[in-house]
């Protein structure tokens, strides 16, 4: 809808899967499930360490996914790096998409604070990953 926002929510995480192929593709295929039903874009940024994601639509449709995000034990330390209403979507294009952080030479952990930084590399990544899925 024309002039509708949408709402942002960008946070890291610490990892408690440790990398595992398995559990990242089984958190991936819930997220990219959910998320159409409920009209979420993001992209998800993983290394064996950390998580950082950027969760993206209506104010509802991302409060009840970051809650339910929120305590999943398959990550902790979340924290939130911004929030808030947006003018329009980032990672429109993707139910989640998925970048491997481990292909960021320099990226430590936990990553910048700085949002938009983050954002700055998360595009990055994603221009570089022609097969990230969950388009
Ligand atoms: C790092 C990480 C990212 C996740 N991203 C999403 C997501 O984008 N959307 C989503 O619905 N669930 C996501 N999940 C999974 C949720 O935590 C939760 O397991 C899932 O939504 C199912 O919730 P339910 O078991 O209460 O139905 C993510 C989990 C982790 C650990």
């Amino acid at each position: 809808m024309p002039g509708t926002r949408v709402f942002r929510l960008i946070y890291t995480s610490r990892s408690r899967i440790g990398g595992e192929a398995a559990a990242l593709a089984s958190i991936l295929a819930t997220a990219r499930a959910n998320n159409a039903a409920a009209g979420v874009t993001g992209v998800l940024l993983h290394t064996p360490d950390g998580f950082a994601q950027v969760l993206e639509g209506s104010l509802s449709a991302v409060g009840a996914t970051f809650e339910r995000i929120q305590n999943d034990p398959r990550h902790g330390e979340v924290a939130v790096l911004e929030a808030g209403p947006a003018d329009a979507r980032l990672f429109g294009g993707w139910t989640m998409a998925a970048v491997d952080g481990t292909a960021a030479p320099d990226l430590a952990w936990p990553v910048a604070a700085d949002p938009a930084a983050l954002l700055a590399l998360l595009h990055g990544l994603l221009a570089a990953s022609p097969d990230a899925a969950g388009r």
